[in-house]
């Protein structure tokens, strides 16, 4: 809470300052009914692009869009009062250039409220990185596996095995030093992640990168259990909402079919009842 009582919101300097301190809780949303059941418990919430692959049925999240994150940004924003808010630049949208990134990260925060950006990349986006901090774009940064290098990686497989650990180490390091606020940790083995959480200034947010970071994040339609075309080995369910949906389909398709519904409860009377109830 403020000094005026209101509810402050999570900042970037917040979420920095939790390094090594309680966990730090993050799940994604790209709705406002989402955002709003999430709100109260997270510290961060996120508007990944992996929506083109949970709500839009694409195969990858290659053909995400800037107007789309920005329409889920927007969706998002209604919805939530506390948590920090960040959204993802899509495949496309930063790569070529520092200031092709600022640009499109300036839109993303104009356009939606969020207050900061995460994007894909080590070593090579350290430069992009440190342009956007520098120019009030917070960043939160993601090494490990980077979905939206699919092509390049060959598949969404573990990083970091074996010698390959180096490369991770030293991606994690060049973004903290490029002035990453946070960097999420994907589907590395946890002695790497471990060795990197001990190893930079700033939280490491896991999936799939074990207890050993400073948070965790979760895609929140996989832990609902509303996103069954694959399911990671990192995804723990938390319920079963798909299932429950199908059953309540089904109910409602038979109450349709028997002439069960609407009943008498669901049905207007011809008039208007004394104290005006419709
Ligand atoms: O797009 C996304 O949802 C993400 C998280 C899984 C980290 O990048």
């Amino acid at each position: 809470m403020s000094a005026t009582g209101e509810t402050k919101a999570m900042t970037p300097p917040d979420i920095r300052m939790r390094k090594g301190q309680t966990p730090l809780v993050c799940l994604t949303a790209y709705t406002t009914p989402i955002a709003r059941l999430v709100d109260r418990h997270c510290d961060i919430v996120l508007v990944g692009d992996s929506v083109g692959m949970v709500l839009h049925g694409l195969s990858s999240t290659l053909g995400v869009t800037l107007d789309m994150m920005i329409m889920h940004g927007q969706a998002v924003r209604r919805g939530l009062v506390r948590a920090l808010m960040v959204v993802d630049l899509p495949f496309g949208s930063y790569e070529e250039s520092p200031e092709q990134a600022f640009r499109n990260a300036a839109r993303l925060m104009a356009e939606t409220g969020c207050a900061a950006v995460k994007l894909e990349g080590g070593q090579t986006m350290a430069e992009t990185i440190r342009f956007l901090a520098a120019r009030g774009v917070p960043v939160m940064a993601h090494v490990g596996l980077t979905p939206q290098a699919v092509n390049t990686l060959g598949g969404y497989r573990v990083q970091g095995r074996g010698d390959d650990a180096e490369r991770i180490r030293r991606d994690a390091g060049a973004v903290t030093k490029a002035g990453a606020f946070s960097v999420v940790l994907e589907k590395v083995p946890e002695p790497l992640a471990k060795r990197i959480t001990a190893e930079i200034a700033v939280p490491t947010i896991g999936i799939g990168a074990s207890l050993a970071c400073d948070g965790q994040i979760l895609v929140s339609d996989d832990m609902l259990g509303l996103f069954s075309s694959f399911r990671p080995k990192f995804v723990k369910r938390y319920a079963e909402l798909g299932d429950q949906a199908d059953a309540a389909i089904a109910a409602y398709a038979a109450d349709v079919r028997e002439r069960r519904f609407p009943a008498a409860e669901h049905l207007y009377a011809n008039e208007t009842k004394a104290g005006g109830v419709t």
